[in-house]
């Protein structure tokens, strides 16, 4: 019986969704490659045309702000959940008081539950969805309590741009949940405790950790070799798919320097800002100088771990521009892995509906390597 932990290379299911071509660093996602299709259609376009692609439209009857509305009415049952203090965890279990839910039930809660978490975090009242704003805008000023237009933007791009990779960790959980014939909500529930994983969504708050310790441009190449020479891994870094930079990488930076320009340059760019009575709790950072930070971090970090690993390119990841832009827009570390969720939340749903159409039980096999039980007296 010949074995492939982790399954690396194992094709289980064909999907309309998403291709990813780890070799050229291609990303398509419902039809359209990442670098066209984000920053140029919002989360509630794509998030319309992977349900399309899964052979599952949205209807029409319950949109994403409307959504967010229903969800909002939840909230007195999520108390005790929403004191969680890991946000993931709150989102788990927000979640899981949701019925068996459609999928733009689930998308929308997912926002408002990670807003009502952040701001229980900072004692404050969740704010109520404006079912008129898109996903994104409607997320960041349920988030900090301001209307945004440049951070609503760059976290637009940010959510389309995750939406959906492949047969990735949390998609297979999800797949393989609903191949039980299980319903959406344990789907996303249980996609959501795999994307936890700091070998999954969970490293860019650390890719964060390491700038700040990094400190300056001129400390890179020292804390990266000595980083490795401990035998620690450089978050960020590295792909199971992508042999050469992920594409979303690219698109994120190109996010977060259309950002700061915005925001370096006010005079003449529409930011759309509109301060509401609120504590505006997410600052914009003022430290510009991160995104040149990031980059000799990762020039550093991809010609040391190309001397150790000639064999095996190491290269820049989807996190680690995750972590510079949210960053740059002002959002704090310990939101990062659930706005992750937020937006793979569609590709969840997509994924349960594509199985749950033409798949069918997922249920690999082991190698017995423990005791022979014939052996052993009774
Ligand atoms: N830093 C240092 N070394 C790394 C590395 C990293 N970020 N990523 C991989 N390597 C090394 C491993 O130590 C291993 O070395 P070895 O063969 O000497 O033991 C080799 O490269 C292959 O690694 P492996 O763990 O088999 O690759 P994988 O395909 O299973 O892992 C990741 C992919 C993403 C889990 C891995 O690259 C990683 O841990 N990256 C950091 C976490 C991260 O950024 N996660 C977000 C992913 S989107």
């Amino acid at each position: 019986m010949s074995i492939n932990v982790g399954l690396e290379g194992i094709v289980v299911a064909e999907t309309a969704l998403s291709m990813v071509d780890g070799e050229t660093g291609r990303l398509v996602i419902a039809g359209e490659e990442v670098g066209h299709l984000a920053g140029r259609h919002s989360f509630d376009v794509v998030f319309r045309r992977l349900m399309a692609a899964a052979g599952a439209p949205v209807p029409g009857s319950l949109t994403l702000g409307q959504a967010r509305q229903r969800a909002h009415a939840l909230l007195p049952r999520c108390e005790e959940a929403l004191r969680a203090p890991v946000g993931m965890d709150a989102l788990r279990s927000c979640l899981s008081l949701l019925p068996d839910s459609d999928e733009t039930a689930l998308v929308g809660a997912a926002a408002v539950f990670t807003a009502a978490w952040w701001r229980a975090t900072r004692v404050l009242p969740p704010i109520a969805p404006d079912p008129a704003l898109e996903h994104a805008a409607d997320l960041h000023r349920m988030l900090t309590g301001r209307r945004d237009g440049a951070a609503a933007s760059a976290l637009d791009t940010y959510l389309t741009t995750v939406v959906d990779h492949g047969m990735n960790a949390s998609t297979f959980t999800a797949r393989v949940v609903a191949s039980t014939g299980s319903d959406r909500t344990s789907a996303v529930v249980a996609a959501l405790g795999a994307l936890k994983g700091p070998l999954h969504g969970g490293a860019p708050g650390p890719v964060l950790d390491m700038l700040d310790a990094v400190g300056t441009v001129d400390n890179a190449e020292t804390w990266v070799q000595g980083e490795l020479a401990a035998g620690r891994r450089i978050m960020g870094m590295g792909h199971r798919v992508y042999r050469v930079r992920d594409p979303r990488a690219a698109v994120l930076e190109r996010a977060v320097r259309a950002f700061t320009t915005a925001r370096a340059n006010p005079v003449g760019t529409d930011l759309g800002m509109s301060p509401l009575p609120n504590v505006p709790i997410v600052a914009p950072s003022p430290d510009f100088q991160r995104v040149e930070l990031a980059l000799a971090v990762e020039g550093a970090a991809q010609r040391a771990l190309a001397a150790r690993h000639p064999d095996r390119p190491l290269r820049a990841n989807v996190e680690f521009f995750t972590a510079v832009l949210l960053d740059a827009i002002g959002i704090d570390r310990a939101l990062f892995s659930p706005l992750f969720a937020c937006s793979r939340a569609a590709g969840w749903c997509a994924h349960v509906a594509e199985q749950r159409a033409n798949g069918r039980l997922i249920r690999p096999r082991a190698r017995y390597v423990g005791q022979d039980g014939a052996n052993v007296a009774m």
